[in-house]
This record gives structure tokens, C-alpha cells and sequence, in this order.
């Protein structure tokens, strides 16, 4: 049986992936770890003793957990993202790039494997808008996008240089009801689920028409299992391949959102700084690579994503107190 390590396990994806892990692979094999400590409610279901305080910076923190608990798989989710990353660009490169590159000697000197995500955002200047090729041009204007290509290199170069299974999937931008996204461009989407729900309205930070590809958390979660599970023979990619379930701009997710909301009213007040990092990434992905070589299929599209998004999320505010913003 794997023994599974999860950075960044506090984070959006983290905070699903280890359940969905844990119910996988057995509570006892997978370890969560975050720079921050779990609140109560966080990480609900795990038992206790397999959370770890793990700095990714930090090699010696990240090989005692990995000695201690005969880690052999790393999920290493550990990362800032892109509009936090453009605030602060050398904090950004000392985390993703820094985080990464002691993840990959760790998993080099003891056999680990390693999952990474990278993103839509890998992707800039150059890169062909619509239906954006697997491989293609890769110019990010982003210290995000430059911290996100150099990881997928840099996981390549681990492989074929040193044999260490590496394997990562370009994320979009992806919507969850569990926990939040922090500093992404593409948090609109998650954002505009709560107004509509608490409020009947919403104000974007990015523009009516900007199109970006998006994906529902739990093919986002399917997404990083299955490319781990895949049989290593089929593999002619590994770090990144492109996946995508959908693409909308705010106008059209407004539109889906009335669908079930019909009261539902949006407006914009463009963040400049949100819309430049908007409009440097692909408008949709073409993810051909991902099903050919592992089967990658998403299971839900915008109208089943809104439903249910608006479904769990009334019932989060049905919970909470009156005056909750
Ligand atoms: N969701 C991410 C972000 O907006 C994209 O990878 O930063």
C-alpha cells in the first residue's frame, strides 16, 4: 500500500484531495501537511496524528516527515497563487520554486513519486488563445506562470535524469464549495456563488467577456488521482498535460447562475491587475493529451457545477448566522 504525503494539505485542493485520498488508500497511509495548523472543522474525518507541520521551504522538515511516516508518494500542493504571487514575486519564487525543488530531492534520495500541479497559468505571451496545444509556446508574464513552467521543467528533468515518477495535470481555474481559494485570478468564480446565494448580486474583479477554462473540484481531485494511477507505459507526457471541463466568462455564468437564481443580478468593477493576468491566459485548453494517454474524462459541465454549487452552498447559509457577510 502507498504511504501518501499532501502539502499544502490546508489549501483549496488539498483540503479535498486528502478525504478523497484517505478513503482511497486507507486513513493511515496519507499524512496531510501545511505550513498552518488545522482548525477544528478542517481536515473533518481525519484522525488524529496525521497532520504534520511541514514549512516546504524547509528540506529537513519535509525528510523527517517523510522518514517518519516511509513516505513513498508526494502530493505537493504547497504553492502561492497567481494574483498573491504578482504581489509578492520573491516570496512567490521561494515557495513554489524553492518548495518544489526540495520535494523533488527528497523524492530523488528516497524513491518518492511526486504529483504537481501546474495551471493555465504556465501559459502566455505567444500561446495560441483557443484550443491551446499540449505543447506549445510557454511565455507566462506571471512570477506565477514563470514559477509554474520552470516546475514543469524542472519535474521533467527529475525524471529523465534522475527516474523519479513525476506527473502533474494544468490546472484551470477550479470552483469548490469546501474551502476557498486564496489570490487566484480565477477566484471570481467561487466568490460569485456566495454573493448570489447571501445577496442576489455580485461585483466581478474581472471583466463580462474574459474567458478562462474552469473545473469542478471533484474532477479537479479525479483529475490528480487518475494522472497517478495511469499505467506508466501510456505516458508520453508527464509534466503537464492539459486538462479542462469547461470555459465561461462571468457574463455566461451569471446567465447559468439565473438559470436557478433568475433574480440573480451581476456588475463589474475590473481589478487592472487581475484582468492583465486574465487576459494572458487561454481563453480553453485543449486536453487531448490527458484523455488519450489517461483516459481523462470531467463529469461535470457548467450547468451541473452551478446546480450543485448553489445547492450545497444555500445550505452552508441555511447554517450560518443571520448577519454573515
Ligand atoms: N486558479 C489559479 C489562479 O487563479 C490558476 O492556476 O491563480
Amino acid at each position: 500500500m502507498e504511504r501518501i504525503l499532501v502539502t499544502g494539505a490546508l489549501g483549496q485542493i488539498g483540503s479535498e484531495l486528502v478525504a478523497t485520498l484517505r478513503e482511497r488508500y486507507g486513513n493511515e497511509n496519507v499524512i496531510a501537511s501545511d505550513i498552518k495548523m488545522p482548525t477544528a472543522d478542517a481536515l473533518a474525518g481525519a484522525e488524529p496524528g496525521f497532520f504534520e507541520h511541514v514549512d516546504c521551504t524547509n528540506h529537513d522538515q519535509i525528510q523527517q516527515v517523510v522518514d517518519r511516516h516511509r513516505i513513498d508518494t508526494i502530493y505537493h500542493l504547497a504553492a502561492l497563487l497567481s494574483a498573491v504571487a504578482e504581489e509578492r514575486p520573491q516570496m512567490a519564487w521561494e515557495i513554489n520554486m524553492g518548495g518544489l525543488y526540495h520535494v523533488l530531492e527528497i523524492a530523488r534520495s528516497n524513491g518518492c513519486a511526486v504529483f504537481t500541479p501546474s495551471s493555465i497559468g504556465a501559459f502566455g505571451e505567444g500561446t495560441p488563445k483557443d484550443s491551446t496545444p499540449q505543447d506549445t509556446v510557454q511565455r507566462p508574464s506571471t512570477m506565477y506562470g514563470v514559477t509554474k513552467v520552470a516546475g514543469e521543467l524542472l519535474c521533467d528533468y527529475y525524471h529523465r535524469r534522475f527516474g523519479v515518477d513525476t506527473r502533474g495535470v494544468r490546472y484551470p481555474g477550479i470552483i469548490s464549495h469546501v474551502a476557498p481559494p486564496g489570490g487566484g485570478t480565477t477566484d471570481y468564480a467561487v466568490d460569485i456563488f456566495y454573493h448570489a446565494v447571501r445577496h442576489g448580486n455580485f461585483t466581478s474583479f474581472l471583466g463580462p467577456d474574459t474567458r478562462l477554462d474552469m473545473m469542478y473540484m471533484p474532477d479537479a481531485i479525479k483529475a490528480a488521482v487518475d494522472v497517478m494511477e495511469a499505467e506508466a507505459a501510456r505516458l508520453k507526457h508527464r509534466n503537464a498535460f492539459n486538462v479542462t471541463a469547461m470555459n465561461f466568462t462571468p457574463e455566461e455564468l451569471a446567465a447559468a447562475i439565473r438559470k436557478v437564481l433568475p433574480r440573480f443580478e451581476i456588475d463589474y468593477d475590473v481589478d487592472p491587475i487581475r484582468q492583465r493576468i486574465a487576459d494572458s491566459w487561454p481563453n480553453s485548453l485543449d486536453d487531448s493529451a490527458a484523455r488519450e494517454e489517461w483516459n481523462w474524462q470531467p463529469a461535470f459541465d457548467l450547468d451541473s457545477m452551478v446546480e450543485d454549487m448553489l445547492e450545497n452552498i444555500s445550505r452552508k447559509a441555511s447554517r450560518e448566522p443571520a448577519d454573515k457577510a
